[in-house]
């Protein structure tokens, strides 16, 4: 097969692959451009651990070659990050699983956060946890603090000048920017995010409740997953996918060389590969031997009348024994003298 370099556009990024036009796709991917996202499975187009996007369809790239691939766009597992621009790096969205082992918690948690009722019931929490026993004064202004810091991070309050607010973290931040003193700003940043982060756990642990869980208790897996919900509520904001699909379960099918088959005729191809199996013993156990036998007119030389008959012989065997040519001795024996072999 000629080897004329071929451009392929793979997630975003034009290539130029020397190979035989029939390679298969999966093996440029992974082989040339070091894209170890789709896998080599069963390689017939049947497990589909090697699907790739080709112009938004999923195919299976270890059936397709490269051929067909020229001027289409191909993204693979890699490629399914987001970025404005094809020279901008991916992003991705990293969403924590909770103790349950899912990402019920965090969903829970965003959804709770748009609705300004459970704002105002996690931050009232918040405040009758957070306020010193000997200050009580201080509830009122807490209150308000902790239900604009939901709001601000909700997106659901926008800070001076601005008409939209982008939400998360740099919501936080472009309020301190605008409203606070340079001097305070560091302070003030991080008891607002004290004060967001409480307000924080306290909404979770409220959807919680609403959803038969008991409360979470505030160890240090918490802390962590709690560290990685604010993150990605925060960059969920910026991350442009309209839904979120999550995997419950999946049922793995072996596939063996007789699974190819799966035609409605395939009953009629098993009993076909069994016939065959018997067919290749057979070969192997059953000596086969043939006898070649040509009669013909033939007149004996000086004869006077015609009436003669000539005979020739020959015999085969799939294996060369020792026995044949006795055999074949025995057998044009009877023939030519009629002796019962
Ligand atoms: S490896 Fe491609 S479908 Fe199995």
């Amino acid at each position: 097969m000629t080897q004329t370099p071929i451009r392929l556009t793979v997630n975003g990024r034009v290539h130029e692959i020397t190979a035989a036009r029939d390679t298969p796709l999966l093996y440029v991917l992974r082989n040339d451009l070091a894209l170890n996202g789709p896998k080599y499975g069963c390689g017939l187009g049947e497990c589909g651990t090697c699907t790739v996007l080709i112009d938004g369809a999923a195919a299976r790239s270890c059936v397709i070659p490269i051929d067909g691939c020229a001027g289409r766009d191909i993204v693979t597992l890699e490629g399914l990050g987001t970025r404005d621009k094809p020279e901008e790096a991916m992003r991705y969205l990293r969403i924590p699983a909770d103790d349950q082992d899912s990402i019920a918690g965090w969903v829970r948690l965003r959804e709770a956060l748009f609705d300004s009722a459970m704002r105002e019931e996690a931050a009232t929490r918040y405040v009758a946890l957070a306020t010193p026993a000997d200050k009580p004064q201080m509830a009122q202004q807490l209150q308000v603090t902790a239900v604009r810091a939901l709001a601000l991070f909700a997106g659901a309050e926008a800070v001076r000048g601005q008409t939209k607010s982008p939400g998360g973290l740099q919501a936080i931040s472009d309020f301190i920017e605008s409203s606070v003193p340079q001097a305070d700003r560091a302070r003030i940043s991080e008891v607002l995010l004290r004060i967001l982060n409480g307000s924080l756990f306290e909404l979770l642990n409220t959807t919680r409740e609403r959803a038969g869980l008991s409360a979470l208790k505030p160890d240090e897996k918490t802390q962590a997953f709690m560290t990685l919900s604010v993150l990605s509520l925060s960059d969920s904001f910026f991350y442009p996918a309209p839904v979120l699909l999550e995997l419950t379960d999946f049922k793995q099918v072996q596939q063996s060389v007789f699974q190819v088959a799966r035609a409605p005729g395939k009953v009629l191809v098993y009993i076909g590969a069994v016939l065959l199996i018997v067919g290749v013993f057979a070969m192997l156990y059953i000596r086969e031997r043939r006898l070649w036998v040509w009669i013909a007119p033939s007149q004996r030389e000086g004869a006077t009348t015609p009436g003669g008959t000539k005979i020739s012989l020959a015999m085969s065997t799939t294996r060369r024994t020792m026995d044949a040519d006795a055999e074949f001795e025995q057998l044009k024996r009877s023939i030519l003298e009629g002796d019962t072999p």
